[in-house]
């Protein structure tokens, strides 16, 4: 299948052109938020669909009604793609879900003064690679991935489309400690205790949940369900788009895939450069991707 690569590079930073244009990333830049917005913040592969459908089924008392009928992109639209204002000026819905990838140092002023609740969620880096990776292969609207050692390095120098993970991860989480609306999520932390990181998200999100209606969402934000659930699953996406035929996008959800990927020469180099770049990064916030 014919890759559909057109990139639109915005502020240094490329992104696929399908869904981004100059006007709708400038327009995310002036987002006006309302304070019931609850933003979701993060760099690809780091549990972005999986916190989507955790807010949607808290937000509706683990009814999967919603999570069933709609598609996570219009329950819980990216800013920055095209389509984001047309699917917020169909909704009513209060609070708004918006999701985005920019980096904090593009999306940040349009935070200011803004009471609007942002969750951040990060995964450690070394998984995001790798899913990235074999993202890559499905995603016809990304460039060739080129070799495992070749995505490394382009990892690691930031060159990828959404940019630099380390300029990403350390711009959003030095905003998180001194605010209330904000609040760090791993995606470490949800696989191991999703009943925890679902009370943790409801109370941060001050929507208080029974425990069966905790349940309920354990059960359906599970990665068995997410994954034959095609309001999440990406496969009504078309395959010129993702190519369905060579990779899945609810692929493995596991922690700690990297060690079947990566050489050891790989990791030691990886972390000299995490080490390096994560200088002058507060030990929390580094400990918890
Ligand atoms: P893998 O490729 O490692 O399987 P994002 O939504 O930010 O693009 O992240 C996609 C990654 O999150 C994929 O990782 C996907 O499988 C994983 N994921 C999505 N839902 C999940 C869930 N319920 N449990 C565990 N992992 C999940």
């Amino acid at each position: 299948m014919a890759r559909l690569d057109v990139t639109e590079m915005f502020h240094g930073i490329a992104y696929p052109g399908h869904l981004h244009t100059q006007e709708s990333l400038q327009h995310a830049l002036k987002f006006p938020f309302r304070d019931t917005d609850i933003l979701i913040a993060s760099y690809p592969k780091s549990g972005t669909t999986w916190i989507q459908e955790m807010l949607s089924l808290i937000l509706n008392k683990g009814d999967p009604h919603l999570s069933l009928t709609v598609p996570n992109w219009a329950r819980a639209p990216w800013l920055e793609h095209y389509y984001c204002a047309s699917v917020l000026e169909g909704s009513s819905t209060t609070p708004r879900i918006v999701t985005t990838h920019l980096p904090h140092h593009l999306l940040g002023s349009a935070l200011t003064d803004s009471k609007a609740k942002v969750i951040y969620v990060s995964r450690n880096p070394k998984d995001v690679l790798v899913s990235f990776y074999h993202f890559h292969k499905m995603a016809n609207f990304l460039p060739e991935s080129g070799t495992f050692p070749e995505f490394v390095n382009r990892f690691l120098a930031g060159t990828l489309h959404f940019g630099s993970w380390f300029d990403h991860f350390k711009g959003w989480t030095s905003q998180m400690t001194p605010m209330h609306s904000r609040l760090h999520m791993t995606y470490e932390e949800m696989s191991l205790d999703l009943h925890g990181a679902i009370k943790k998200v409801s109370s941060f999100i001050q929507c208080p949940l029974v425990e069966d209606e905790v349940n309920n969402c354990v059960q359906y934000c599970s990665f068995s369900q997410m994954k034959d659930n095609v309001m999440v699953n990406y496969s009504l996406v078309p395959d010129d788009i993702m190519d369905h035929n060579r990779g899945r996008f609810m692929r493995k959800g596991q922690m700690g895939d990297w060690k079947n990927m990566f050489t050891e020469e790989q990791n030691r180099y990886f972390e000299q450069v995490l080490k390096f770049k994560m200088q002058g990064c507060t030990t929390e916030n580094c400990e918890k991707s």
